[in-house]
């Protein structure tokens, strides 16, 4: 096993080696069960009568039906807890944007940093990483954090971890891409939160003409005339507006309702007639073709930006 260096690492390994063991067990027994009683009732001459098969042993089957039922119950409350846990981000998490390409990783930092199959997060402080794809599926994994998730074209994937010890970690592509596949590979180098702060201002100080995602979302709105019809002031016009739009639920028309994520944002953008939102005319032209995955990255960071911080 890889070094354990994240909050889940220790209860993913703990929930594997009890399936291990358990299934260890449970093939002995079947396995030398098989053997022995191959051996003590085999035929031993031609002539012997055969033995009459035994057609129910109540005792037998309870104990056959009971043991397992329970093994598969422990294990569905146990990976169902801990798959809550590495489901669930934490409200506290920093966010980085992962984006595949064939074939390296792109990481895109809140204040416009910009790394290339180099991830640099602080210890001790959990991290979202918001995933998507430009060209086919790739899987972002990390082993030593026990994470593991699908990069996609046209939708976005999270997933998040806390590392808990310094160091440079391996990152894979763990999903086949091309033949650049095996070569896509990268370091996530956890720094104490001391060395992460001075790394972030010094890679800030020698690209100083960069432009953070959510102030080249603020620049397409304007460019992209989104503000001829939505508000950032919570008043709606044609559309409804952007304030504190993200993380709410949102009624449709129709009387369903959805949560207001990253997915459903660019689904808004380039599906606009999909999702009505209640009391408003699907009047919204697509913008399939006009904006590419960089500026609808930009325009989700600048709409979640938009949301009320005191408002959690
Ligand atoms: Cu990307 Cu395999």
């Amino acid at each position: 096993m890889p070094s354990k260096s994240s909050t889940i690492a220790g209860e993913v390994d703990a929930l594997f080696y009890f399936i291990l063991i358990a299934t260890a067990i449970v093939f002995a027994i079947v396995v030398s069960g098989l053997v022995l009683f191959s051996i003590r009732y085999r035929r031993r001459t031609a002539t012997a009568p055969l033995t009459s098969g035994k057609a129910h042993d109540t005792k037998l089957e309870i104990i056959w039906t009971v043991i397992p039922t329970i093994l598969v119950i422990i294990l569905f409350f146990w990976g169902f807890n801990v798959y809550l846990k590495m489901r669930v981000v934490p409200r506290n998490a920093m966010e980085i944007k992962v984006t595949g390409r064939k074939w390296f990783w792109v990481f895109d930092y809140p204040d416009g940093t910009k790394a290339m199959n180099e991830l640099v997060v602080p210890a001790g402080k959990p991290v979202r990483l918001l995933l998507s794809s430009e060209d086919v599926i790739h899987s972002f994994y990390i082993p030593a954090f026990r994470i593991k998730m699908d990069a996609l074209p046209n939708r976005y994937t999270e997933t998040w971890f806390e590392a808990t010890q310094t160091g440079a970690f391996d990152i894979f592509c763990a999903e086949y891409c091309g033949k650049g596949h095996s070569e896509m590979t990268g370091l996530v180098k956890v720094l104490t939160p001391e060395d992460y702060t001075a790394w972030r201002d010094s890679s800030l100080a020698a690209v100083p003409e960069t432009t953070s995602p959510v102030d080249r979302g603020r620049q397409l709105f304007s460019q992209r005339a989104c503000n001829t019809c939505h508000t950032i002031d919570g008043a709606p016009m044609v559309g409804p507006t952007f304030k504190n739009l993200y993380g709410h639920t949102v009624t449709l028309e129709g009387g369903s309702s959805v949560t207001a994520d990253e997915n459903y944002i660019r689904r808004s953008i380039l599906e606009p007639k999909a999702e009505i939102v209640s009391g408003f005319q699907p009047v919204m032209p697509t913008y399939q073709g006009l904006l590419n995955d960089r500026d609808i990255d930009a325009l989700v960071a600048y709409i979640k930006s938009l949301k009320d911080q005191k408002d959690e």
